[in-house]
């Protein structure tokens, strides 16, 4: 198995032949050029061997404008998300109206190149748009809620593989003792809006697999076992209220300097959640650097591709786990490098989380992955 040492060997070795960089070069096919990372050598081929699809979130922005970032997409990706394109925020310029072009063009690249598409999200208590804490009240929340759903759901209907219907409900600290987040919409609808939001979706697209996404699970700490313990518990009033839901998201967002164990509290998780007769999809996963001490950035590289190995060896072992997506491809686009969630200990240092690097070349992490997938149990 080619590591990156290798990898940079012989794509040196293949510049001075005239190929390299192959993704900024533009006209010839990437696998074509790239040593062995494209074609059966690609993130996608390794885990499909498996079973498993491997895809990541994409900023529309960039897809439309990058040429390189599409043929590196094309590459590796079986399965693709919208990072921000489909949340009210961006789908809901006014209460009355709806945007749907980047999606749009998300989905027309996805068929292009027969790859799948989740759909992120309907209900979140972010990136709500302006209007709505004016606009939205107790008396007309539902139909807001459902009508968007319809809208949306079904413009995209048949296409999608699964909806994250809900994001992230619960948030234990804020007390309740069902554990739900404090939410504009458990302030507009009650509990119950989770019930709405997924009968709704069904409704819109019954072909969809139904999808809870969730972070804060993953690790052996008080906290996330709170929090974990709160999420089952919501699954299980859900299921025995026949709710159609079908799928758990862990959204994986790690820290390399975190030294909770990732281990027992989230592999029992998984096989509860599989007891339900759901599916489980790692949709968001990056590795946070910014709390490593080292500048030596390779030493880095090492501690971030580690965690990668480590978190897929532990959750690749669960048969329910279907799909890994990484949240963005490249160092050059993750959200991590965005301003606001940076460590202020590092000013100015960027974030090395993702399979790709700045310059489209694949990193520790592209190879920790690969083997992991290799060393997954087949599906
Ligand atoms: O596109 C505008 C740009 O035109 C403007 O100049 C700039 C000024 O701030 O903002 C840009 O929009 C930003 C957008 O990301 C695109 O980069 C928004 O402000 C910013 O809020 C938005 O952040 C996204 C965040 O969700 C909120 O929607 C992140 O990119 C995205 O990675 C993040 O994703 C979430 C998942 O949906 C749920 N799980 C956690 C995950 C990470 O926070």
């Amino acid at each position: 198995m080619m590591n990156r040492r290798e990898y940079v060997r012989l794509a040196a070795f293949a510049a001075v032949a005239g190929g390299l960089p192959p993704v900024l070069a533009g006209a010839a096919p990437m696998q074509d050029r790239s040593p062995r990372i494209g074609g059966r050598q690609s993130l996608k081929e390794h885990a499909k061997r498996r079973g498993l699809f491997y895809g990541c979130a994409v900023d529309v922005k960039i897809l439309r404008a990058d040429g390189a970032y599409r043929e590196l997409l094309a590459q590796q990706c079986d399965i693709l998300v919208g990072e921000s394109c489909m949340k009210w925020s961006r789908l809901r310029p006014t209460p009355e109206s709806y945007a749907f072009s980047e999606t749009d063009d998300l989905m027309a690249f996805a068929r292009q190149h027969g790859m799948k598409v989740r759909g992120h999200n309907f209900v979140w208590h972010l990136a709500l748009p302006d209007w709505f804490a004016a606009t939205v009240t107790k008396e007309n929340a539902e139909r807001f809620l459902t009508e968007h759903i319809s809208t949306v759901g079904g413009r995209y209907k048949g296409k999608i593989q699964s909806w994250d219907v809900v994001n992230e409900a619960i948030w234990t600290k804020d007390g309740r003792p069902d554990g739900l987040r404090d939410s504009p919409w458990l302030r507009l609808l009650g509990p119950q809006y989770l019930e709405i939001a997924f009968r709704a979706a069904r409704k819109a697209d019954p072909q969809a697999l139904l999808t809870y996404n969730e972070y804060g699970i993953e690790l052996d700490n008080e906290e996330n076992a709170a929090k974990r313990a709160a999420t089952l518990a919501l699954l299980r009033r859900l299921k025995s209220a026949n709710v159609p839901i079908d799928a758990v998201g862990i959204q994986s967002h790690l820290h390399a300097a975190d030294k909770s164990a990732v281990g027992g509290g989230l592999v029992d998780f998984m096989a509860s959640v599989r007891g339900m007769g759901m599916q489980i999809y790692l949709t968001e996963m990056d590795v946070d650097d910014s709390r490593v001490n080292s500048e030596d950035v390779a030493e880095r590289d090492r501690e971030v591709a580690a965690v990668y190995r480590s978190y897929l060896a532990t959750t690749l072992a669960e048969p329910a786990v279907k799909s890994v997506l990484t949240w963005g491809i490249s160092d050059s686009h993750t959200w991590l490098n965005n301003g606001k969630e940076h460590d202020k200990a590092h000013p100015g240092r960027m974030q090395r989380d993702l399979p790709f690097d700045e310059e489209y070349k694949p990193t520790e992490v592209f190879f920790a992955m690969r083997e992991a997938f290799d060393q997954a149990r087949r599906r």
